[in-house]
């Protein structure tokens, strides 16, 4: 792993252990860089498990479920007792649930906005200290959370709103880190194939390979924007 002294890129995934974060975390592994990989359950992570094997000390998983404040103090904590600097801090963790309208309840709600909008919050919060100037930091939202674009009836109400408040989130910690130069954008990863999507019309490999691309370019012009996968600026 990265410390202070080391030379490198150091990214930190969360939801590592399988759909798009796993491919994120193959991908930094692949290109020579450091990973922490956060999970909720480390120990049943049999394909990180797998790549630790591979990448020995280039890989550090750590347990991190994003609806529990007690695991983003403990995660930060270990991280800045090892000394770890990041340069890419990616949340990409979240649960696609939703209910008809007419058996729309609290607890349905409240689940969704907790994951995705309160634990990137939280997520960023956990980070920022141990981000280097310059870093990034990538808000996984969605196209459902465009505002401009909600024009379909479905059952994603609350992840729509969860995920519009994320790129609420991403505008005001650009806004706030922008003295340190860290760039942080909301981005929508397509329409992938995963658990979580199974009528997904792009690989995670595509849509991880198009949204590091993007990343890599990115400047300071772009922070607080909500891109799609591919760079373009999504209408908020
Ligand atoms: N797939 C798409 O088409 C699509 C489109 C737009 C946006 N997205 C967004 O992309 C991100 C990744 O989605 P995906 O398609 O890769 O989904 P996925 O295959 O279902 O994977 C979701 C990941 O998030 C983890 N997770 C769920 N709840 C968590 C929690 N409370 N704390 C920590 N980790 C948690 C899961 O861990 P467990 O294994 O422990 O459940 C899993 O690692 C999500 O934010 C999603 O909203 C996906």
């Amino acid at each position: 792993m990265k410390t202070k002294d080391a030379t490198g890129q150091t990214v930190i995934i969360t939801g590592s252990n399988r759909g798009i974060g796993l491919g994120w975390v193959k991908h930094y592994l692949n290109a020579g860089d450091s990973v922490v990989a956060t999970c909720r359950a480390p120990a049943e992570a049999t394909d990180l498990i797998a790549l630790k094997e591979e990448y020995g000390n280039k890989l550090l998983i750590e347990q991190l479920d994003l609806s529990n404040e007690e695991h983003f103090d403990r995660l930060g904590e270990s991280l800045a007792r090892y000394n770890v600097r990041i340069d890419i801090a990616i949340n990409n963790a979240g649960s696609g649930s939703g209910k008809p309208f007419g058996e729309w309840d609290s607890e349905s709600f409240a689940i969704t906005f907790e994951v995705h909008t309160i634990g990137s919050a939280l997520f960023a919060q956990m980070v920022t200290p141990l981000l280097n100037d310059g870093a990034k930091m990538v808000l996984t939202s969605s196209g459902v959370g465009s505002i401009t674009r909600a024009n379909r009836q479905n059952e994603m109400d609350a992840y729509a709103i969860a995920k519009a408040g994320v790129n609420m989130l991403a505008r005001r910690l650009s806004v706030r880190l922008a003295d340190r130069n860290i760039v942080v954008v909301a981005i929508t990863p397509g329409s992938v194939l995963t658990g979580m999507n199974p009528n997904g019309t792009i690989s995670v490999e595509e849509s991880v390979g198009l949204m590091s691309s993007t990343l890599d370019k990115l400047t300071m012009e772009e922070s607080g924007s909500l891109l799609h996968n591919n760079g373009t600026v999504v209408p908020w």
